[in-house]
């Protein structure tokens, strides 16, 4: 069809009259992207009928966000994180061989930099909170472990913050570190029981979701970047079965396979060797890397 062909807006040709027009976008995966976008954007104010009322609080409500965002907060990624988007374009991008550990959300509170530490450390720096070991093995698929594969770990703390949230209240790193296996494959660090906590509530998402009905939590978890030239970057948690918010995490983060036992263990000796307190927790949660994709 010919530009005449579209030249007129109507209701019925909406979105077809606007594709007609990046006909000659420069970037063919761009010009393909956009004409999903406006195809299912026009489908939806064609349902919704929104009134102008409603579509000025829809501008409103993503003025706000864009306003909400500085070098610490990003607003539009916990927006895409709570509309379930972020674990979409994950599952899309890390579709991997069977037997290897699953992905899931990064978050927006990873940081560069996290100190490294010898196999053993405690990353717990406020002291806070009931001690856990947390040990396992990083193999590949057929079950050879992965000598000097780093492992990124962090999370928040006892009372549900990580230290990039509370800046002159926790110490610097506080419950982050930087791992790196030895010959056979493991890990071992002490950090903290997790405990659920709230996603940020105080901007424009956070009102979404109150007048959605929706609650803010996640489910106590710990986060890990695993990764070693040659190896797809696992980015993963692992997950308290026990957890109230188990089964309905905010950003929909949670994994069947993620999940692992925390168990509380007595062993007076353990406990004073490692300068903990007793009683403590221990999780064991092995990670299968996927071979790169070539
Ligand atoms: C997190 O687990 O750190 C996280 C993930 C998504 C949104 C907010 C926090
Ligand atoms: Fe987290």
């Amino acid at each position: 069809m010919s530009q005449e062909d579209f030249a007129y807006f109507t209701e019925e040709n909406s979105a077809e009259v606007v594709i007609s027009r990046i006909e000659n976008a420069e970037d063919e995966r761009m010009k393909q992207i956009m004409a999903v976008i406006i195809r299912h954007l026009h489908a939806a104010v064609k349902e919704i009928e929104p009134t102008h009322e409603e579509w000025f609080k829809a501008i409103r409500f993503l003025t706000a966000t864009g306003h909400k965002c500085d070098d610490w907060r990003q607003e539009y990624i916990l927006l895409s994180d709570v509309l379930g988007v972020s674990m979409l374009v994950d599952a899309i991008n890390s579709r991997r061989p069977t037997g290897s550990t699953e992905n899931t959300v990064l978050g927006p509170f990873h940081i560069q930099g996290a100190p490294e530490y010898e196999m053993g450390a405690n990353i717990c720096l406020d002291g806070k909170g009931e001690p856990m070991l947390v040990h396992g093995r990083i193999t590949d698929v057929g079950g050879q472990p992965l000598p000097g594969a780093k492992l990124d770990v962090w999370q928040a703390n006892d009372d549900g913050f990580y230290d990039v949230q509370q800046k002159s209240i926790q110490p610097d790193f506080n419950l982050r570190g930087v791992f790196r296996t030895g010959a056979d494959g493991k890990y071992s660090f002490w950090a903290v029981r997790p405990k659920h906590y709230s996603i940020p509530t105080d901007g424009p998402v956070g009102a979404m979701m109150k007048k959605l009905g929706r609650h803010a939590y996640r489910p106590a978890h710990l986060h890990y970047i695993v990764s070693k030239p040659g190896y797809e970057t696992l980015t993963t948690h692992v997950f308290d079965p026990h957890d109230p918010y188990i089964h309905s995490d905010a950003v929909f983060g949670v994994k069947e396979s993620l999940i692992v036992e925390f168990h509380r263990i007595d062993d007076e000796r353990t406990a004073a060797a490692a300068g903990i307190d007793n009683p403590f927790w221990n999780v064991e949660f092995d990670c299968v890397l996927a071979p790169a994709a070539t």
